[in-house]
């Protein structure tokens, strides 16, 4: 082949692959750009170590109680007394605080015990129900209602033992599931209904995922997700299982990831199950991602001082498969205590974390400043993008959450047993951040669509099964009925790297009806089963092009069987 040859058909290649990118079905899409920061706040006064949205467009942040000073007052002049405190015996600062989306304004909360590495899940009633952490916290589980004068309410001795890096899951019947923590191989429900809920139950996985070299785990925020079968797929460290929870069963064995590298803390990755689609199908699909994490001794070579390189792998599996097999592939650069964030459209957000070392304190150097969108759907070698870098470094104890607008908040990160503030490399970080993905570029407003009903004011109660209508709107005329859809999300408890609880599901809708040019309208169906979707608060979005609106909150209900207010209290 000829010189000329040769460049003819690497720019024919070029132009299919500029067209290919730039179409879908047909239609031109406007390409995005690379995503936007903004700095929301300089301080919010603590650490961002957990993160939850709650349905009143409010965010719930709790640090740890016994770092010292925080940064924020208590309001007047409420202390905290503890004489068992690890750093101060009396504090009159807060160690939580609820970020307030509409206003951009902090409130403090009062947290009595220490919520370091805690876990939590939203209930079915919109209440954060948050468990465990260190000494006096580690067996406390707290309550906290959506409401804005509303404070923390703590259930002391609720968990049967100490829960310190453990993974909670929201069950179909509405309960929440307490997986693990650090030496603890065993797991418990919250609330308890029967007899048997009052002891733990053994899980052997946990023990035997445990690789005890050097103070390394490897296993621990085991990273969990409900299956569509209603049983919950349990990672940690290389591996996995199907589990059915009712009656202690391990229904199946997964393989090991490619190469046998932990992604669980301390080597922490980050894992999502993609979306649920074709929810009406008879057999249901499912699909887990796994990104980023560090090489078995990561973690104990930190220690020496020597910072190993992250991975760079993703490993994608179909856990719904007779026959599943890890899918490897590469990110642009390795990644340890990465987050990872389903978006509206499906796309994959890889936010935080560092390239070289693990997770623990003074344990991470070179922080990875820009996240990676991964695209699920694109040809294997095609997914992965680089956005646009943040300012700021986002290591251990960092969060990123999704909220209903469609961006991402960004906190914490604090690789020190204290607060420290100066003199080190990676100070304790109390700014705030947002990130505005490409799909929020302004040049893009012309395709976004807006809710129009159900109604954004008060949210809607909706059963499963239940088909409803849905209106939406466009300013422009450019519209492709044919790359419209909706999704819901459940937002997650985000902590070390793992968002417990994230799901998004791509609900089955109808053909679309004008009601007037720039109108539609068209039936949505509730996912059939809480197998799918666990009672609770969903953001709903309509999609366009990729572009999502803002979203909607909406509850779904589930009329028989739901846990009764009086057993919280
Ligand atoms: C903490 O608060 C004090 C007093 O408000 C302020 O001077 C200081 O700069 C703050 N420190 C940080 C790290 O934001
Ligand atoms: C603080 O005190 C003022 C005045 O007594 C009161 O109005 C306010 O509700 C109090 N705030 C809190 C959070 O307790
Ligand atoms: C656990 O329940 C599943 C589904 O109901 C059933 O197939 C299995 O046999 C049960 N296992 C045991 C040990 O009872
Ligand atoms: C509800 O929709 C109206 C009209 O589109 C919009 O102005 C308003 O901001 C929305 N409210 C919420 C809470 O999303
Ligand atoms: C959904 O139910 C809640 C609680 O019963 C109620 O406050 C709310 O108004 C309902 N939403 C709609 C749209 O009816
Ligand atoms: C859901 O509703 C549709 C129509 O209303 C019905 O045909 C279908 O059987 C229902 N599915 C389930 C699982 O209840
Ligand atoms: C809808 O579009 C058609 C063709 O572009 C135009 O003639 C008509 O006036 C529009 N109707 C409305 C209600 O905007």
């Amino acid at each position: 082949m000829s010189t000329l040859q040769l460049n003819l058909l690497l720019l024919s290649f070029v132009f299919f692959h500029i067209l290919h990118l730039a179409t879908v079905n047909g239609v031109a899409i406007p390409t995005q750009g690379k995503g936007q920061w903004q700095l929301l706040q300089p301080n919010i006064g603590i650490v961002a170590m957990h993160m939850q949205l709650l349905h009143n467009d409010r965010v719930v942040i709790l640090d740890r109680t016994d770092f010292g000073f925080s940064n924020i007052s208590l309001p007047n002049g409420t202390c905290r007394h503890d004489p068992t405190e690890r750093a101060v015996k009396t504090d009159c600062t807060a160690h939580s605080v609820e970020y307030d989306i509409a206003t951009n304004t902090i409130r403090p909360l009062f947290v009595q015990t220490d919520v370091w590495c805690s876990s939590g899940s939203v209930d079915s009633f919109g209440r954060l129900v948050q468990t465990g952490g260190d000494s006096d916290g580690e067996r406390v589980v707290r309550t906290f209602h959506p409401c804005p004068t509303c404070n923390w309410n703590e259930l002391p001795n609720r968990l049967l033992v100490r829960r310190w890096y453990a993974t909670n899951h929201v069950l179909p019947g509405g309960r929440q599931i307490i997986i693990g923590g650090r030496a603890q191989f065993n797991y418990e429900f919250f609330p308890k209904k029967t007899s048997a809920d009052f002891s733990t139950h053994f899980l052997p996985f946990l023990k035997d995922t445990a690789d005890k070299f050097r103070g390394e785990e490897n296993n621990l925020y085991p990273f969990v997700f409900l299956n569509v079968d209603g049983n919950l797929f349990i990672f940690a460290n290389n591996r996995a299982i199907l589990f059915n929870y009712r009656n202690n069963t391990v229904i199946r064995t997964y393989p090991t990831i490619s190469g046998g590298d932990p992604r669980c803390y301390p080597s922490t990755g980050s894992a999502v199950l993609l979306p649920l689609k074709n929810l009406e199908a008879e057999s249901l699909e499912a699909e887990v991602l796994i990104c980023g994490g560090a090489t078995r001794a990561a973690f104990f070579r930190a220690g020496q001082g020597t910072f190993l390189t992250a991975l760079n792998t993703c490993a994608r599996m179909k856990i719904t498969d007779q026959d599943p097999e890890w899918v490897m592939e590469t990110m642009p650069g390795g990644r340890v205590m990465n987050d990872m964030i389903t978006l509206p459209n499906g796309d994959v957000l890889i936010i935080n974390g560092a390239s070289e070392g693990s997770a623990g304190f003074e344990y991470a150097v070179n922080p990875v400043f820009a996240p990676f969108l991964y695209k699920p759907n694109e040809p294997v070698g095609d997914r992965v993008e680089e956005l646009n870098p943040s300012q700021i470094a986002r290591m251990y104890h960092s969060t990123a959450i999704l909220v209903r607008d469609g961006r991402i908040l960004v906190g914490g990160s604090n690789p020190h047993g204290n607060y420290v503030f100066k003199g080190v490399m990676f100070p304790t970080e109390l700014r705030f951040e947002s990130f505005s993905p490409p799909y929020l570029d302004a040049q893009l407003s012309h395709l976004r669509p807006s809710i129009v009903s159900p109604n954004n004011q008060s949210y809607s109660n909706l059963t499963y099964n239940q088909s409803f209508k849905m209106q939406i709107s466009f300013t422009d005329g450019t519209v492709a009925p044919d790359l419209i859809s909706v999704t819901m999300y459940a937002p997650p408890f985000n902590t070390h790297s793992f968002s417990m609880n994230q799901r998004l599901l791509e609900l089955n809708n109808g053909e679309l009806r004008h009601s007037d040019n720039l109108t539609f309208e068209f039936d949505v169906r509730i996912p059939r089963s809480p197998f799918l979707a666990p009672p609770g608060f969903y953001i709903l979005y309509a999609v366009h092009q990729g572009i999502p609106s803002e979203g909607i909150w909406i509850r779904l209900i589930r009329e028989e069987n739901e846990i009764s207010t009086q057993l919280l209290n």
